[in-house]
């Protein structure tokens, strides 16, 4: 576990914490897990909406890069960002950094929308403020994810 972080993209100054996981099933629990700790310690209970939204998304990120991003014997990396972002009011951002830059979160079309899979973007996309993903050199990329906060949320 390490609080050493590289952002994606973003000029958070507040808090952050960051940790690396194993591309695997368990890696990916233990980083529902950890992260659920650090939005407690953070101030928001598991009944809160924020925890509540928060954690859905990172589920679904971090299920989508042990299996879409999985490149073996690579990690991957989850980062928590909670800080004023410029002209936005304070934002929780989620980042999940995988091995596997060539391919692409691609969010289903709606005509497809119904079938058993490719559900988790669409609860991301309906969840988060704003999402998308860059590349993170050398050959991995980084799935962002920003929920603007109220004012009441963050307390
Ligand atoms: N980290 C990722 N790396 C590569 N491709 C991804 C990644 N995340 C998502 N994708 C692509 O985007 C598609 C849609 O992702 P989404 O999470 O909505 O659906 P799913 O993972 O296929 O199914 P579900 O999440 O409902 O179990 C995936 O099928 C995959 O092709
Ligand atoms: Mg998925």
């Amino acid at each position: 576990m390490t609080t050493e972080i590289t952002l994606a993209q973003s000029s958070f100054t507040s808090l952050c914490a960051g940790w690396q996981f194993a591309s695997s099933r368990r890696g990916a629990w233990q980083a529902r897990l950890v992260a659920g700790r650090q939005l407690t310690s953070w101030g928001w209970s598991p009944a809160t909406e924020v925890f509540q939204d928060a954690a859905v998304i990172i589920s679904e990120l971090t299920s989508n890069a042990v299996t879409h991003g999985h490149v073996r014997g690579r990690d991957f990396q989850l980062h928590l960002l909670l800080g004023p972002c410029p002209g936005l009011a304070t934002v929780l951002r989620i980042e999940v950094s995988d091995a596997r830059g060539e391919r692409l979160p691609q969010l289903p079309e709606a005509s497809t929308r119904g079938a058993e899979s490719g559900r988790g973007l669409i609860l991301v996309d309906a969840l988060a403020d704003r999402w998308g993903s860059v590349p993170r050199p050398p050959s991995g990329k980084t799935l962002w994810c920003e929920m603007d906060l109220m004012v009441s949320q963050q307390e």
